[in-house]
């Protein structure tokens, strides 16, 4: 069966509207299963009016890909733990960017077989595999920082942004002279040096930062996408790079202004990690050593006390602390305290990660409140608990103008009466920098997988006593 293209460009109005929707939906935890749903029914709608349209000449190529595609993502799905989410995704990302180039490469030789070039075109093709590069090694070298593959640390060498702004102007120039003279030569030394841009680009971006560098390869992904879609005159596929850039862009902005970070500098690579060496405000406050507390000190603070905010973090992640949290936050409410969560922006390794966890437990929405909104209550409240957070409490990010944190906004753990620390080693968080409030006076560790912590606290809650 073969549709109109009329019936096809009615179908694509259709999905777009969907996914315009979809992302509707999922800016709001309450509302975010309706919009994967609205996703979900927009890609359905997409890919049927694509294979029933009539650019198809074969579908054997067709069926084969979706059946090894549609395996390994089903496999993917089942096996990945939620903490390698984040990698998962830079991976997927690489695969856009990946298909992006092999596309413009493809229809350049197609094309130029049938004697059907033109500059604009050949200026599409350049676009895309530019992008597309970019997004392919950008999205490996992100992959393998996050899976610890390659050392999270930010690789920086001399003369770098020279260099980054020699192999740019290099690459768009070569981009010219292939629109303008469809010579492959050019092709593919564009192709080969946007591949090393891409390297170029991410290397120096590390510790703290990685966040911006996820949403910013989203977001070129998706300009990967738009471009592709230029090339096969396919308007769904422009619309959704569109709006795939566009959030993904508006992410990166929101990331950098939670982490009080310059775009331009993200996107020319290798920023606000600085660290100077310089004599830092942490060795004074390291000599004063830190305290360990039990669970029992821990629920005798809390059980009296009129507020308690969790400082969720990466930790809870991966000790999958949030039903015992659960638990916790309903034996404290049931004995009168008040209990809050304050999600940092970056807290965990994907943006709205400690919102998902904390949804899967039903903890519920109005409990929940971003950094802006809670810090104002940290001064009042008589304990917080941090469970496997780190970097997001770190006052260095304040007080050490040497911390490659330095000028992130932190969520103010410290000014509350009690901090008690959930970790199981005096490990640094992702950023590797030491967290001085370890060594304030009001602050305790207490040493432990954070499920295993709070299970004794909820224990001891249960058994009324400690
Ligand atoms: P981190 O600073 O990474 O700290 C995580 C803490 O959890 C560590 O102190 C670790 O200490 C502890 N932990 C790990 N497993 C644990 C377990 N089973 N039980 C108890 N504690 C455990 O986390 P954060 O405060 O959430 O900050 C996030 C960091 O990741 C930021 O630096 C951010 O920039 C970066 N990052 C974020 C993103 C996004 S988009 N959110 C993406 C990439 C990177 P122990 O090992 O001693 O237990």
């Amino acid at each position: 069966m073969q549709i109109s293209a009329n019936a096809q460009a009615v179908a694509y109005l259709v999905s777009a509207i969907l996914f315009i929707l979809s992302l509707k939906g999922l800016t709001h935890p309450a509302s975010a299963r309706r919009g994967n749903f609205l996703g979900m029914a927009g890609m359905l709608i997409a890919v049927i009016a694509t294979l029933v349209g009539n650019e198809v000449q074969s579908y054997g190529f067709i069926i084969a890909g979706i059946v090894a595609g549609g395996l390994i993502g089903a496999v993917l799905a089942m096996r990945i733990q939620m903490t390698a989410m984040p990698q998962l995704v830079a991976a997927l990302h690489s695969f856009v960017g990946l298909a992006a180039v092999l596309v413009a490469i493809g229809t350049f030789l197609n094309k130029r077989d049938a004697g059907l070039l033109n500059a604009l075109l050949m200026g599409e093709l350049s676009a895309g595999a530019i992008i597309g590069a970019i997004t392919f090694t950008g999205s490996v070298i992100a992959f393998g920082k996050l899976q610890g593959l390659i050392s999270g640390k930010p690789v920086k060498f001399a003369m770098q942004h020279q260099l980054n702004a020699l192999i740019a102007l290099v690459t768009v120039a070569l981009g010219v002279h292939f629109a303008a003279t469809g010579s492959i030569v050019s092709l593919i030394l564009m192709t080969l040096l946007a591949l090393l841009l891409g390297v170029t680009l991410i290397i120096p971006i590390g510790g703290a930062d990685m966040p911006v560098i996820i949403s910013m390869l989203n977001s070129y992904s998706g300009w990967a996408a738009a471009a592709t879609g230029f090339t096969l005159h396919n308007n769904l596929l422009i619309i959704v790079g569109a709006l795939v850039g566009f959030s993904g862009a508006i992410l990166s902005y929101i990331m950098c202004k939670a982490m009080n970070r310059s775009i331009l500098n993200v996107v020319f690579g290798g920023f606000g990690s600085d660290s100077t060496g310089a004599p830092s405000a942490g060795a004074a406050a390291m000599e004063k050593g830190i305290k360990s507390a039990s669970v029992d000190d821990a629920v005798y603070w809390m059980e009296d006390a009129n507020r308690v905010i969790v400082v969720p973090g990466y930790g809870m992640a991966v000790a999958q602390a949030q039903h015992a949290l659960k638990e916790l936050m309903e034996l404290l409410e049931a004995r009168g305290v008040e209990v809050k969560f304050g999600v940092h922006p970056v807290a965990g390794r994907m943006p709205g990660h400690m919102n998902v966890l904390l949804a899967e437990a039903d903890i519920p929405y109005d409990h929940v409140l971003e950094m802006d909104e809670i810090n104002s209550e940290f001064a009042s409240t008589d304990v917080t608990l941090v469970v496997g957070a780190n970097d997001v409490v770190n006052p260095a990010a304040k007080d050490d103008a040497s911390s490659p944190i330095y000028g992130m906004p932190i969520l103010e753990a410290g000014r509350s009466k009690q901090v008690y620390f959930l970790k199981r080693s005096m490990n640094p968080g992702y950023s590797g920098v030491d967290n001085l409030l370890f060594y304030q006076d009001n602050t305790s560790l207490i040493f432990g997988d954070a499920k295993d912590t709070i299970e004794g606290m909820v224990n001891a809650l249960k058994g009324g006593g400690h």
